[in-house]
């Protein structure tokens, strides 16, 4: 093992022990210590999935980036293992930054990641790198890179590179990576390859050519319900109406990859998550065939922002199951997690006007199913509240929009707090689903039409929830309390 890699796991063995697990999420993953941002390797290996992320241990900022790494049987329970990798290598030796994993026919676990080197400020070279290890350690392939500059389309940028996302397909493996095209705007490449080793271009599977953002980062391309879905997160995007979020966005592109020139029709795009804070999601598929998602629950615009007292930075949101329906992609939280429901206390035709609390509705790690109708103009939900603070989630009948508002929730006012977006009620009724754990907030809307993901850092004794209508609202509730573990032990 390489003294860098030594290094990170002596520093988690020397570090991790001394983290009470009631200063961490409950189901959200957390690196423990130090820095996370985009989920890595999700993958499934000898029957266990495996989660790795781009981590650096030794602070709660963006560093040389190492690959964390957890495993869980169930997707909600996870179990943390030493540090993966760190920038150790020629190759790689300023940074092991993001990508994805596979399982071998030989019982390897393969890992394909970018390697960074910098030789000034403003010069970097990003390659394609391997490793492969057995689900706990991995050795770099001396070979490294295999995907680099020389394989690049005319045009293409050596510089912003990276970000490879492999499956197999038949005899072949293929990945996808983000790449800048002349016009510095981000393409998407498509690569394929029969031994891992020796790689070749294949084609542009789509393009920003100047929309929705410039460079487009994390790509991930697969199946689903008949449809091809491209999932990317571009830099620099301009807010426009209510879909995108400037800065680090999400984009999901729908449409069939045609067989003969392998780029993707664009039926349908849409942003991936509705709140303030998500990016960079990965997906896999499980042992039954569902296609699950996770993305780092995280706004690069307001990484300084989070409290100084906890121990981590940065966060995953839950697993989500995806499906297409009518053109849209649909998130659901994996059903696994219906298995840790705890307490439940249902109410009907709960009639709302001003503000009030119901019994026994309140907590801080729950699941909350709502389902309104009735006469009213507006709805208004407040959770992760006390007397100083809460988080808003409002439902304008008349706009049609859902607008959460976390001034109050444990951040700056400067940074950004407050977002909206559009939903449809269906035949009259609009369902709220909310997944809350110690610091996020993650809103599904109508059985995953709309997903909305918000990191809060409202003290954990703000447990109050409350409702409130203009008009009268009727409300059905259904409510679990989450329970992670036997022992009260989280991650
Ligand atoms: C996205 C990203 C990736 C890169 C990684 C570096 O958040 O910028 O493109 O691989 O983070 O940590």
């Amino acid at each position: 093992m390489s003294d860098a890699l030594q290094k990170a796991r002596d520093y988690e063995a020397a570090h991790l022990p001394e983290i009470p697990a009631a200063v961490l999420p409950v189901y959200h993953v957390t690196g423990g210590v130090g820095w996370i941002n985009d989920p890595n390797g999700f993958s499934r290996y000898q029957g266990e999935y495996h989660l790795f992320y781009q981590y650096h241990p030794y602070s709660k900022q963006w560093g040389p980036m190492h690959w964390g790494h957890v495993k869980s049987k169930d997707l909600i329970r996870w179990e943390r293992l030493p540090a993966a990798m760190a920038p150790d290598t020629e190759a790689d030796r300023d940074g092991c930054f993001s990508g994805s994993a596979i399982e071998l026919e030989d019982g390897r676990h393969a890992l394909i990641y970018t390697g960074v080197r910098k030789f000034s400020d403003t010069d970097e070279v990003q390659t394609q790198c391997l490793a492969f290890g057995d689900g706990v350690n991995y050795e770099k392939y001396e070979g490294n890179p295999v995907i680099d500059g020389s394989l690049l389309p005319e045009g293409g940028s050596r510089r912003d590179f990276r970000d490879p996302k492999i499956w197999r397909e038949g005899d072949s493996f293929f990945a996808v990576a983000g790449d800048r095209a002349a016009d510095g705007t981000g393409t998407i490449l498509l690569f394929e390859s029969k031994d891992l080793i020796h790689w070749e271009f294949r084609s542009v599977v789509a393009a920003s050519k100047g929309r929705y953002g410039r460079m487009w980062e994390c790509p991930d391309l697969f199946r689903l319900d008949g449809n091809h879905v491209l999932i990317t997160s571009p830099q620099e995007m301009v807010e426009s109406g209510l879909d995108f979020i400037e800065g680090n966005s999400t984009l999901c592109l729908i449409g069939t990859l045609n067989p003969y020139t392998l780029a993707l029709s664009e039926e349908w795009l849409q942003t991936i998550d509705y709140g303030l804070d998500f990016y960079a999601p990965q997906t896999m598929l499980t042992e039954d065939g569902r296609r699950v998602m996770i993305g780092w629950m995280q706004y690069w615009g307001s990484v300084d922002a989070a409290p100084e007292e906890l121990p981590f930075f940065g966060q995953m949101t839950v697993p989500r199951e995806l499906r297409v329906k009518n053109g849209r992609l649909i998130q659901n939280p994996v059903r696994e997690l219906e298995r840790y429901r705890r307490n439940r206390k249902r109410m009907e035709c709960e009639l709302i006007t001003d503000e009030t609390s119901l019994p026994g509705i309140s907590g801080r790690c729950l699941d909350l199913t709502l389902t309104l109708r009735g006469d009213y103009r507006s709805f208004r939900l407040c959770a992760v509240k006390d007397s100083e603070h809460e988080t808003v989630i409002r439902y304008d009948r008349k706009w049609s929009t859902i607008t959460v508002d976390r001034l109050k929730s444990g951040f700056a006012p400067e940074i950004r707090n407050v977002r909206s977006f559009r939903v449809q009620e269906r035949g009259g009724l609009l369902k709220l689903r909310l997944l809350l754990d110690r610091y996020s907030l993650e809103l599904f809307v109508n059985d995953g039409e709309q997903a909305a993901s918000f990191t809060v850092y409202t003290p954990q004794s703000a447990g109050d929830i409350t409702f409130a209508a203009e008009g009268t609202a009727v409300l059905d509730v259904d409510f679990y309390e989450l329970e992670v573990s036997e022992d009260g032990k989280a991650l």
